[in-house]
């Protein structure tokens, strides 16, 4: 368990780092702490001389995630500053990883505080990431938690988190890798918190699931992520997500697909794209729709 999901956070924070230096401003993600958080070793492959190889392997290995990753930076920065700007104070970054969202939108919490929840061991290697980079974390706390096994609100709380107050969470690049029973008991925690509590989280088609053969990417994604030891197992129909989350106390409130992030985020300049989008995810943001039913 300990490699496992270090490995793919920082597969996720590379492509994020690399695509925080393209060129073109159209294109370009803003995750500007991405390359300091990376290991010498992922960095190194950032250097001018090496960055169009190594993405290009990275384009080889795992067909249009790097330009899936740039698409699903700007998408949800846009939601959690739209939740932050509409007044929120607690940001909550579930499956954290290198994710910087915490310290780049610093100014945006207004003085509120942000969480980061992970397993112990990618918890303990970022917070010593940042230890070694000198940067403040005074107003981020780490949750060390097992999505599979504990209680998400009650160990927010414990942390000083108010389950009264709206609060952003953000789920990204985590819940194929969970079983659908943990990725349902986590949304039955997030219905402790406030109405007008919002999630916006990236889920795989079942459609990918199923004929992965008809989803640019899908094929060669699942075969990786297998082989590194962390299989893929929740997906849900695009059609179905209004009604699932409905039956877990949110409301759905839209969705991006592989078009719409192509045409909203990797559309240069000049008007060619970026690269070919992945197929099998989507994104989507819901909120909390009203207090618990007394008995829940
Ligand atoms: C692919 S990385 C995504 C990291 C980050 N959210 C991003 O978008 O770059 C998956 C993250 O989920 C965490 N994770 C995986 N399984 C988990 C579990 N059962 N409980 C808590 N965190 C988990 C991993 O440690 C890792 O940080």
């Amino acid at each position: 368990m300990s490699e496992r999901g270090k490995f793919s956070a920082e597969v996720a924070a590379f492509a994020r780092a690399a695509g925080s230096l393209e060129r073109d401003p159209r294109v370009r993600n803003p995750d500007l702490f991405a390359p300091l958080l990376l290991s010498r070793g992922f960095r190194g492959a950032l250097w001018p001389g090496l960055r169009p190889l190594a993405v290009g392997i990275y384009r080889w290995i795992l067909p249009g995630l790097y330009a899936y990753q740039q698409a699903r930076t700007r998408e949800i920065d846009r939601h959690v500053l739209d939740g932050l700007r509409g007044g929120a104070r607690q940001l909550v970054i579930l499956g954290a990883g290198l994710d910087s969202r915490a310290w780049r939108f610093a100014d945006e919490l207004r003085g509120g505080h942000a969480w980061e929840v992970d397993l112990p061991t990618t918890g303990r290697w970022k917070r010593d990431r940042l230890h070694r980079l000198g940067q403040s974390s005074d107003h981020v706390t780490f949750v060390s938690m097992d999505f599979t096994r504990d209680a998400l609100a009650d160990a927010l709380a414990r942390h000083g988190c108010d389950l009264g107050q709206p609060t952003v969470f953000v789920w990204s690049g985590v819940t194929y890798y969970l079983p659908r029973a943990s990725v349902e008991s986590t949304l039955r925690e997030l219905a402790h918190f406030a109405a007008g509590s919002s999630l916006v989280f990236d889920y795989l088609f079942e459609s990918a699931r199923r004929d992965p053969a008809s989803h640019y990417g899908a094929r060669e994604f699942f075969r990786r992520v297998a082989r590194v030891g962390e299989p893929v197992h929740f997906a849900v129909e695009r059609t179905a997500l209004g009604g699932w989350l409905g039956a877990h106390d949110f409301r759905f409130e839209d969705d991006a697909g592989p078009e719409e992030l192509a045409r909203a985020h990797l559309v240069r300049s000049d008007g060619t794209m970026l690269g070919r989008i992945f197929e099998g995810f989507g994104i989507a943001r819901a909120t909390r729709r009203d207090a618990l039913l007394p008995g829940r």
